[in-house]
């Protein structure tokens, strides 16, 4: 059977003590398991790729009025992330430890969601990896069709070669056009602190679901 290209390669970075309880003991509590449907009475949005959480908790906290998916395989990131619930106390997040695209295939209803977040998604920079990129036409239209009329995609990041990526894919698929802003305002992170004093210019693409 052919491997399916994945967007990651799992590193076997080190799980903190406190990570590993939360995995252990929260993720029960917060998680929902692949591949059982999200389900949401509130406007829900959905991020790829969270990392450690930093802006999926700042956004959540700034909108309490939505729910929110955040969807990682990196176990350190998603143990973070839930520490971090735990102690916001927010009951508007709720994590998935799977690929994306597979979640996005099984556990999304079709026109269900009210923004997809995908920021500084893993950038492949070498020529021979760029098939691992996540934005990719296919992508692009399972991410156009999950989204419901009206409904926001809101990418970032800071490889000025994938930005023309994704305003090329994007821009190219049928159900989704440009719009001036997102769901939430991305609160800037440790990490992007970091790239501007480095000089990476960090771009924001605003697109959304045709009505
Ligand atoms: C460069 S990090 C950025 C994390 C975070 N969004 C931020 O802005 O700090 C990209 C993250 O996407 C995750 N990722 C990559 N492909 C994924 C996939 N198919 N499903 C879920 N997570 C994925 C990686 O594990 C990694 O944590």
């Amino acid at each position: 059977m052919n491997r399916p290209i994945r967007s990651y390669v799992l590193r076997q970075g080190r799980t903190t003590p406190a990570q590993q309880r939360a995995l252990d003991g929260l993720l029960p509590k917060y998680g929902i398991a692949f591949p059982q449907p999200i389900k949401s009475s509130k406007p829900l949005v959905l991020e790829i790729g969270s990392g450690m959480g930093e802006t999926t908790i700042a956004i959540a906290i700034a909108h309490p009025e939505a729910d929110f998916v955040a969807v990682e395989v990196h176990g350190p990131g998603v143990g973070s992330l839930l520490n971090a619930i735990e102690r916001e106390k927010l009951d508007n997040v709720r994590v998935i430890r799977h690929d994306a695209v597979e979640v996005l295939e099984q556990m999304v209803g079709d026109a269900s969601l009210a923004a997809i977040h995908l920021f500084f998604p893993d950038p492949w920079p070498k020529k021979r990896h760029h098939k691992r990129r996540l934005v990719q036409p296919e992508l692009a239209a399972l991410m156009a069709r999950k989204l419901a009329p009206g409904g926001n995609l809101h990418a970032a990041t800071d490889w000025p070669d994938y930005a023309e990526q994704m305003a090329a894919v994007f821009g190219a698929e049928p159900l989704l056009e440009p719009c001036d802003a997102g769901f939430a305002a991305r609160p800037l992170t440790k990490f992007e602190s970091r790239g501007r004093k480095l000089g990476h210019p960090i771009r924001e693409l605003f697109f959304r679901r045709r009505t």
